[in-house]
């Protein structure tokens, strides 16, 4: 190569890319993932941890399958011709041996593999490098002069290394800033995170105990002492309770809840003391005194962050945790990296509790303050309606029902007057609620999770789940001094006791979830990346030390995934995927998309939009399809009024849609009140309201009842799921699709066929077409 050529060539490519081979310090922990797949006792199931041993040893490789190469055209170079006008054109059969000649070289591996490029991203750089060499028309004048050298034998294969780097850098930005995508993602010390609360001294002080042993009531006591307080809450009704008993006492208190912000003042100022969901609390504002209820919750697979930044974050003079005594230890350490200490108030249980050594075995043998727990909402349909055939009254409660609703039915169980004396319910009731049970009765023992794989399975319910469960029987406030649990099938029973026998697992670990300012920062190094995909790579370069883990973010991509294609900054963007939906609700899904849709065209969310997308007014449930459908709605409108807060002037009319909200409540309400007559009315040949006819479905289930787990029917009263059922009712039956949906499904396809037929016809709708994405291109500009 003459002298000339070689500065050219050599001019064309950085210093960096020339080849002083940067080599990523050593400079943090080896990471292990322990999979505990089977660990039942601890919840983790399906959650990947991540462990930092030590300091001083190389950080984790990244998984460079998530890497997603940027595309690049093959168009000319900025310098056009002149390689070619340098030199002489390139003969493609022999580049290609060239080309095929370095890939195999492993010195060129190895070199590659320092920079980041392991065996797989050297491969499909490789691939893209002989694309853009075979076709693009004219390369860059460097790299044409250099291959032409090598093909003439007045150069070496090796000296292609350079360019192959540049153009795999090209491809896969992130090779180019992994010290910087790894310092963003550096999430060892999260206690640095919150100025505000390492500036103050914190007291702690530790409430723990078993279930019913006045925990939350004692924190409670000094948070209603304070100036000033916060109470953080698992779950809205119990925000709710809090929020209640707060101003009972009369110390004015806000509720302050992802969709709900009440404010005491008459003139909206904020009161000394707020109760809120864990996720709604402040970390700048100081109080005197913080609640955080339900601490076992850290090592929560999806919500546990929540906890730790509560406990790391929260700016109160006492911080009162309250939880279970497996927590304690840990809770201990957390606190040495902020170096605050905690005092443990151990409790025990106010009334006694036992486990019965019988199974209940019939609904006959149902007595008034029984507590029948299912972990499917079928279960529930089918099990409220074999109570009322036996001509008994039951109250419902699953997760799915709105605050209202769910409170409605807590006071009708509750109330001494009703006749209604049975309960039949979900987890829903699991956590820190006050029922008036007497025993509590598991149906099943087997609940839904999803695996490492992100695949539903059935797992036996943890111990810990057992004994929040069973620790609603014989509340001290209840006219039940007394407590008792047992199972609904016999060979239940051992199970049950072998689950409640066991000691709890300490707890090891905390959640954490990355910040927006965090993606943002990554998006900035990353700017093609989805934000799925920005997550993912996040969570692969992410270093958090032993006592961490990030929690699982799959909620947040199958919804970044949902919205990717539609146009919004990533502040928005991230915002919407925070949004708390219930991935299984179709229709809220596809609200979801469509609020994207409008918010990204600038157009307002008005009352009127979202009485006419929700289809309002509605009419009383017919059918427990209706009824699911109802509560979808209600979801939509949480949704919005999430969304509310986080977009005040895109989503303006909070108020209306609150009130609309109410009414739905109260339907659903009136709906629940008669479950067992929506349920009549969805089973097949229903006549006139009966069942003629109808077998026991108990006894038609039971005798095949795997051990240790299957409810007590597995069939829906609906009767859907049969062996001649339609795809669609299928699809209706597992909630993957709505009646409305599958209507709305039904009337497009109508619509599609008869265009199909109609020729004349499709010429109209495609020129509609046409001018809607006219119109959505003038928004955008
Ligand atoms: N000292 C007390 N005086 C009056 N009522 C009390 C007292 N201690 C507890 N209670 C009442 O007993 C019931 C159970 O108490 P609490 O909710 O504090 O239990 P907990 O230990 O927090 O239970 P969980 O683990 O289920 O949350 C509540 O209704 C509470 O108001
Ligand atoms: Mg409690």
């Amino acid at each position: 190569m003459s002298l000339n050529r070689c500065m050219l060539a050599l001019s064309r490519v950085t210093v960096q890319h020339r080849f002083t081979l940067r080599t990523v310090p050593a400079t943090t922990g080896v990471h292990k993932w322990t999979i505990p797949v089977q660990s039942q006792e601890n919840g983790l199931c399906g959650v990947f941890q991540r462990r930092s041993i030590s300091s001083g040893s190389s950080p984790r490789p990244p998984d460079t399958s998530l890497f997603v190469p940027v595309s690049r055209k093959t168009e000319m170079a900025e310098d056009g011709s002149v390689g070619l006008e340098l030199s002489q054109p390139l003969e493609k059969g022999e580049l290609l041996k060239v080309l095929n000649k370095f890939y195999k070289r492993k010195e060129m591996q190895k070199l590659a593999a320092d920079q980041g490029l392991d065996a797989r991203l050297f491969h499909q750089a490789f691939i893209s490098f002989r694309k853009h060499v075979l076709e693009t028309n004219a390369l860059s004048a460097d790299l044409h002069i250099v291959l032409h050298d090598i093909c003439c034998g007045a150069g070496h294969v090796d000296d292609i290394y350079p360019y192959f780097m540049r153009h795999a850098k090209q491809i896969f930005p992130m090779l180019d800033c992994m010290d910087d995508l790894r310092k963003i993602s550096d999430l060892r010390v999260p206690a640095n995170w919150y100025p505000e609360a390492r500036a103050i001294q914190r007291k702690l002080i530790f409430h723990a105990g078993p279930t019913n042993s006045g925990k939350t009531y004692h924190a409670i006591q000094r948070y209603l002492a304070a100036k000033s307080g916060v109470y953080c809450g698992p779950l809205k009704l119990l925000a709710h309770e809090i929020f209640e008993k707060t101003n009972d006492a009369g110390v004015p208190c806000d509720l302050v809840t992802g969709e709900e912000r009440t404010f005491v003042d008459p003139e909206g100022r904020q009161s000394g003391h707020v109760a809120c969901t864990i996720e709604m609390c402040s970390v700048t504002t100081p109080y005197e005194v913080a609640v955080i209820d339900e601490i076992q919750m850290i090592r929560d697979p999806s919500r546990g962050w929540a906890w730790t930044r509560a406990l790391l974050g929260l700016c109160a003079d006492e911080i009162h945790v309250c939880g279970e005594p497996a927590a304690i230890n840990f809770i201990k350490e957390l606190m040495y990296t902020t170096g605050e200490e905690v005092e443990v108030h151990n409790y025990e249980r106010l009334t006694p509790f036992s486990i019965l050594n019988h199974a209940v075995e019939s609904l006959d043998n149902l007595k008034p303050g029984d507590c029948i727990v299912c972990f499917s909402k079928n279960d529930i349909y089918s099990i409220s309606r074999q109570i009322e055939l036996k001509g008994k009254e039951c109250a419902v409660i699953y997760g799915s029902l709105p605050p209202g609703t769910k409170l409605a039915q807590a006071k009708k169980f509750n109330d001494p007057e009703d006749p209604c004396k049975v309960l039949v319910a979900t987890d829903a009731i699991g956590m820190g609620l006050n029922l008036s049970i007497k025993r509590i009765i598991f149906n099943s023992l087997v609940k839904p999770v999803v695996n490492e794989k992100g695949e539903k399975e059935m797992a036996t319910i943890s111990t810990s789940q057992a004994l929040q469960i069973a620790g609603r029987a014989g509340r001290f406030s209840s006219i039940f001094k007394e407590g008792e649990v047992t199972t609904m099938h016999r060979d239940d029973l051992p199970v049950l006791k072998e689950i409640l026998s066991r000691t709890v697992d300490p707890i090891e670990t905390a959640g954490l979830h990355p910040t927006a300012e965090q993606i943002e920062m990554f998006a900035y190094h990353l700017p093609d990346a989805s934000l799925a995909n920005l997550l993912d790579i996040f969570v692969s370069f992410s270093q958090v030390d032993g006592l961490y883990f990030v929690c699982n973010i799959d909620d947040f991509k199958f919804l970044a995934d949902m919205i990717q294609h539609i146009p919004l900054n990533l502040r928005a963007r991230y915002v919407f995927c925070t949004a708390p939906i219930n991935k299984k609700q179709p229709f809220l899904c596809t609200s979801f998309l469509k609020f994207a849709r409008q918010f990204s065209r600038d157009e307002p969310l008005t009352f009127d939009w979202v009485c006419r997308h929700v289809s309002w007014p509605l009419a009383m449930p017919k059918n427990i399809k209706d009824l699911v459908h109802l509560e979808a709605v209600h979801d939509v409108l949480d949704l919005y009024l999430w969304l509310s807060y986080r977009f005040m002037d895109m989503f303006p009319d909070a108020n209306l849609v609150r009130e609309v909200q109410k009414e739905l409540d109260t339907i659903i309400q009136e709906g629940v009140r008669s479950i067992t007559r929506l349920i009549r009315a969805s089973e097949p040949h229903a006549v006139g309201g009966t069942l003629p006819g109808s077998p026991n479905p108990q006894s038609r289930t039971t005798s095949s009842r795997p051990r240790g787990g299957k409810a007590l029917s597995q069939k829906s009263p609906s009767g859907f799921g049969g062996a001649n059922s339609s795809l669609s009712s299928k699809l209706v039956q597992d909630g993957l699709l709505t009646p409305q949906l599958l209507e709305q499904l039904q009337r497009e396809w109508a619509t599609k066929l008869s265009k199909d037929a109609a020729p004349a016809s499709k010429t109209s709708t495609g020129s509609k077409t046409q001018n809607n994405k006219t119109n959505m291109k003038k928004k955008k500009k």
